[in-house]
């Protein structure tokens, strides 16, 4: 299937795995719907293609907003073809250092602002006769790993409203819904993820630095999405085996992530409690 000419909407466009989809789908033709905070960056991409692309920038917790973006973003072409809910926000704090309001603020754009957008919008695609919507989920989706347990809850329960939405409205009304699971891929979410006092973390780890190239991901996730596939795996090595032995043999998987978590608790204890444990600190140890 092309994408020339169909209508994507993409949330978190302004930036790393969602810019590259953007970029990627404007060379194949499609009209591109570009969301996320900054508009300057969103920019910089519709400039790509400006007769091509509508730039719709809003915070995507402001739920009030959505009736009046939703209409707008379909009466721009009338219609959407696609719905990638791609922007997300990560976290590295161990449990015992994260407050409240960093697992609120976690579920909120990872959880709660996917779905209440696919709620807006999904009422137009069923009365189109069509239509498809995605969610960029993760391996910590599937995977509970240290350093993670907000991001985990929220990828997981991702997982779980668009499966059960997929179970509602896939035969039904012929809506199609995949979820994408990438390991790291070499963004800014490490830069951007939230450590336990709700603070960016500021700086990179050696996973998602050696991560695979946004380009490269941009290209697996599409070719997904055009084959209607229900699950995309972006990953290799490590996190791709993870995914495996998540079902083939979930009590060796937990054995290794408890060894990993056992390493960070040490670098705990030499800190002191309520430090920033960097992920990279368990190949120290
Ligand atoms: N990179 C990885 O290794 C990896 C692995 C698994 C899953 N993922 C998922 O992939 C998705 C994209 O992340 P990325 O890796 O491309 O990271 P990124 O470079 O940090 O991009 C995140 C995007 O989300 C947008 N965003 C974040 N919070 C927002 C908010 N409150 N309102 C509106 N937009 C918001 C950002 O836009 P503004 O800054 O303009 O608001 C930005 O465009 C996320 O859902 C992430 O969890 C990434």
């Amino acid at each position: 299937m092309s994408y020339a000419s169909r209508v994507v909407w993409i949330t978190g466009a302004s930036s790393g795995i969602g810019e590259a989809l953007a970029k990627a789908l404007l060379e194949q033709g499609a009209e591109v719907i570009l969301s996320g905070r900054r508009a300057e960056a969103l920019q910089a991409v519709a400039d790509l293609a400006p007769e091509r692309t509508l730039v719709l920038p809003f915070e995507t917790t402001d739920y009030a907003r959505l009736p009046e973006l939703v209409e707008q973003a379909w009466s721009w072409r009338g219609r959407v073809d696609l719905l990638i809910n791609n922007a997300g926000i990560s976290q590295r704090s161990l449990a015992l250092d994260t407050s409240f309001s960093v697992y609120r603020q976690l579920i909120e754009v990872d959880y709660l602002a996917p779905l209440a957008l696919t709620q807006e919008l999904l009422p137009r695609m069923v009365e189109q006769g069509s239509g498809q919507v995605a969610v960029v989920s993760s391996v910590a989706g599937k995977v509970g790993t240290a350093l993670r347990t907000g991001y985990c809850g929220a990828k997981h329960a991702v997982v779980g409203y668009f499966e059960a939405l997929r179970a509602e409205v896939e035969e039904a009304y012929g809506i199609g819904v995949s979820i994408i699971l990438p390991g790291s891929v070499r963004t800014d979410i490490a830069r951007n993820a939230l450590e336990g006092a709700g603070t960016a973390r500021g700086r990179s780890d050696t996973n998602i630095d050696n991560g695979i190239d946004p380009e490269d991901a941009a290209k697996t996730i599409l070719d997904g999405l055009a084959a209607r596939e229900h699950d995309i795996v972006v990953a290799e090595g490590m996190e791709q085996g993870a995914l495996q032995l998540r079902t083939a043999d979930p009590e060796k998987l937990f054995m290794i992530t408890s060894k990993e978590g056992a390493r960070l608790a040490k670098v705990r204890a030499e800190l002191g409690a309520g430090a920033s444990v960097d992920p990279d600190a368990v190949n120290r140890h």
